[in-house]
């Protein structure tokens, strides 16, 4: 697809995407030191390579609409979100992860629609890594017998629901 051929909804859906992803990258930085100030070392680690996971997203989603001639600019970030304690910084991720998860399924559905293959593969492809991000979150917040919140809750029900989203057309 050339340059010049890419539907503005798709430039869109890169600009939304970039937006979450480093809103992931600021939200998980700072839980890290956060949970350093805790004295929470094994999580400070895991928070930090989920930054760096998500600051990969966000370089790849530049490097894309760099490749497309679109000057990356990501929009306002959304603020931190606090907890006093880990499972709920955790509850508070799963809504973020479920944001992108929304975003990436709902991107890729457009791409599929109006049949631009190259950039549905591309948002097909973060929608499989932020739902595996997903699973691990589930996995870690299980651990820690977290899922109390109303938040989570609706997090788990959503993700089931998208679990075959091929099946679940919305053009
Ligand atoms: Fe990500
Ligand atoms: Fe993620």
């Amino acid at each position: 697809m050339t340059m010049d051929a890419v539907h503005p909804r798709v430039l869109g859906y890169l600009g939304r995407a970039l937006s979450l992803e480093l809103t992931a990258v600021q939200q998980y930085m700072t839980q890290a030191s956060l949970v350093e100030l805790w004295g929470d070392k094994a999580a400070a680690d895991r928070f930090r390579e989920e930054t760096v996971e998500e600051m990969q997203h966000a370089e790849r989603i530049v490097q894309h609409m760099l490749s497309l001639g679109v000057a990356p600019a990501a929009s306002q970030l959304q603020a931190v979100t606090h907890a006093p304690d880990l499972v709920g910084l955790l509850e508070h991720n799963a809504v973020l992860e479920t944001q992108l998860i929304n975003h990436y399924a709902e991107a890729t559905r457009f791409c599929a629609v109006i049949r631009d293959e190259a950039n549905a593969a591309f948002f097909q492809s973060l929608w499989d890594e932020e739902q595996h991000h997903g699973e691990e979150l589930d996995a870690w917040l299980r651990e820690l017998g977290g899922g109390r919140s109303r938040g989570y809750g609706a997090y788990s029900a959503n993700r089931l629901a998208r679990r075959n989203p091929n099946q679940r057309a919305t053009f």
